[in-house]
């Protein structure tokens, strides 16, 4: 049986227990790479899309890699919508946490962003402002989410395009979570 803490509330914990749970949550971290995968394939499925919202991940990343992407920023691709399984409202920033502590802070915020950025498709047929995203027009990373969602995101909802699989992107989402995770981001 799995070995526990003495105590019933955290103040009363020990260093002995606090070992026991980081131990606990190392291993925990290791494996989240084979959870991110579950999630992705959670995306598969029925949807409103000529392609359920897996083919459109694969999709983005698919064109990331062909635009001569890094590993990094094709992950971030493949995962940039992984937020929807858990909170489809705000799932960019549900992504963006997700992917934080393995990457740039250029793509975290591209990820954090891409929902208000791909607006611009769509929030206008709404009588809503489709330039919201021009809050950030002096932003460093501002036209970096722009091409995100122009040459990637937007375009990934094609039944013909030829989109690699999900087997083929599994090496870069270990290598990626492989990496040490930054702390307190
Ligand atoms: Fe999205
Ligand atoms: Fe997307």
């Amino acid at each position: 049986m799995l070995k526990k803490v003495d105590f019933i509330s955290m103040d009363h914990g020990t260093k002995n227990d606090y070992d026991l749970i980081a131990i606990h949550d190392f291993e925990n971290e290791r494996n989240l790479f084979f959870r991110v995968i579950e999630w992705l394939k959670m995306m598969d499925g029925e949807s409103p899309y000529q392609i359920s919202r897996l083919q459109h991940s694969l999709q983005t990343a698919t064109r990331a890699e062909e635009d001569g992407a890094d590993t990094e920023t094709i992950v971030c691709a493949l995962l940039h919508d992984i937020g929807d399984v858990i909170s489809p409202s705000n799932h960019s920033q549900v992504s963006a946490a997700l992917l934080r502590p393995y990457i740039s802070d250029k793509n975290y915020w591209i990820v954090l962003n891409h929902g208000l950025f791909q607006g611009y498709y769509w929030m206008h047929h709404y009588d809503e402002d489709r330039n919201a995203r021009d809050k950030f027009k002096d932003h460093e990373h501002y036209q970096d989410c722009i091409d995100f969602c122009s040459n990637w995101d937007q375009k990934s909802f094609d039944p013909e395009y030829k989109t690699k699989s999900l087997d083929y992107f599994i090496p870069m989402v270990k290598e990626i979570f492989s990496r040490k995770p930054k702390p307190f981001v």
